[in-house]
């Protein structure tokens, strides 16, 4: 399977075949397709949605997608679905990078769930998961019937060979994969970490601008959806599907990557944060980090996004008269955040690229101590540039439930808070007279 390059945009109306004449002209489903294919349409969004947020592609392939065995339960424990019963504290919780593997381990086999909100039964909430792999899917395809799947690579490239072409990203590139669309995943550099977002909710979009204007933040240009590509291969196969929140396998005589030619806007795609306009304060004060805001899933409720995603990327700081770390805060949103490369200007250690961090709603957070000292008596008469880092945040609506597996992990740093410790109460008056 060939990468034959990108299309420009998101959420556009794309048309692309790997055979020159595969798209039928003029409609959708013709009583022959070319080159003896089957038609298939894929919707990511109810059928009436209004048109300016209706997903749907219509994929030219091989064979339909029914065309397989019968699922029965593939044991994955590491990867879990139902967050209901997940204990959950007020504790503020950090973890150090999940280890490697040590054995053959795939992007599937590799999954871990840190935790979650929600359920995929209702389309609302998410599933928080952390990879890391050392090995190529080579005779294994999935699809995430719960989900899309957002995912955030920190070491190593990922080669994502989907149904609809080739997406290829490393560290400071994401990808976004469907709900539904089958792919397989190749490590380019032989092992790969990272983080996933599994968004049960509305589809990921871009944010509103206000009276930012027109441009900013993340372009639409700067998305990048793959030209299409197909594997036609037979053999002895396997596809695994996570539905209702956990995993399953059927066998598959042919590789379910045989789409020579789409049109339509439901497709994968990948940005690069390093493309990302940051845009903050030039007088006073740290605005709030929804102005880091990249993608998010929109809610019921006007304003309020089943899950935000923002990043910290490099950025001058200007402000005057201002702490320009980010503040100490409690807010009615849950975050988890991820650093993916250099280092986070909140912390001035124990927060590494590969490691994690749980604030949940309500719970106080901020800078640490050595952080606080050593802004408060910074030099606010030049700029400061943070040029080494790129920090991303999942803040969700819903409480994030830990699972058990996270809160025992060998990897969780079970002194966090005491990165606190050292802020003293240096409240003092005056004396009279
Ligand atoms: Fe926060």
């Amino acid at each position: 399977m060939v990468s034959n390059g990108y299309q420009s945009g998101f959420g556009n109306e794309f048309a692309t075949e790997a055979v020159p004449g595969t798209l039928p002209v003029g409609r959708n489903s013709p009583q022959r397709v070319a080159h003896g294919l089957y038609a298939e349409q894929l919707t990511g969004t109810a059928f009436t949605a209004p048109r300016g947020s209706n997903r749907r592609s219509w994929l030219y392939r091989i064979r339909p997608a029914v065309m397989h065995g019968q699922f029965t339960p593939f044991a994955q424990p590491q990867l879990q679905g139902d967050f209901s019963r997940a204990e959950v504290s007020p504790n503020q919780l950090r973890w150090n990078p999940l280890p490697l593997p040590a054995t053959p381990t795939d992007f599937i086999e590799g999954l871990y769930t840190m935790g979650g909100n929600g359920s995929p039964d209702a389309h609302g909430g998410v599933g928080i998961h952390l990879y890391a792999a050392n090995a190529d899917m080579r005779g294994r395809y999935f699809y995430n019937a719960d989900g899309e799947l957002l995912i955030v690579p920190q070491l190593g490239r990922l080669r994502l060979l989907t149904e609809l072409g080739v997406v290829e990203i490393e560290p400071q590139q994401i990808a976004v994969i469907p709900r539904g669309v089958r792919f397989r995943v190749e490590l380019p550099d032989g092992q790969a970490r990272g983080y996933i977002c599994e968004n049960f909710g509305a589809l990921l979009k871009l944010p509103d601008l206000g009276p930012i204007g027109s441009n900013g933040l993340a372009n639409p240009r700067d998305f990048e959806t793959p030209h299409a590509a197909y594997e036609d291969r037979q053999g002895e196969f396997e596809l695994v599907a996570k539905f209702g929140g956990r995993l399953w396998r059927a066998d598959i005589g042919h590789s379910p990557l045989d789409v020579v030619g789409w049109h339509g806007n439901y497709a994968p795609y990948r940005y690069d944060l390093r493309r990302f306009n940051a845009i903050g304060s030039i007088s006073y004060d740290h605005p709030d980090p929804s102005i880091f805001l990249v993608l998010h899933s929109p809610s019921d409720t006007p304003g309020t996004s089943n899950m935000d995603f923002a990043i910290f990327p490099p950025r001058w700081l200007v402000a005057q008269d201002t702490f320009r770390p980010p503040w100490f805060h409690r807010n009615i949103a849950s975050e988890f955040m991820g650093l993916i490369h250099g280092a986070y200007d909140a912390k001035a250690e124990g927060f590494v690229p590969g490691g994690a961090s749980l604030h949940n709603c309500m719970s106080g957070h901020g800078p640490d101590a050595a952080t606080f000292d050593k802004a408060s008596a910074a030099d606010l008469s030049r700029p400061d540039v943070i040029r080494d880092t790129m920090a991303f945040m999942f803040e969700t609506r819903a409480v994030i439930r830990p699972t058990a597996q996270a809160m025992a992990a060998g990897h969780r740093q079970s002194a966090y808070q005491a990165c606190w410790n050292g802020l003293r109460g240096n409240f003092s008056v005056p004396a009279a007279g």
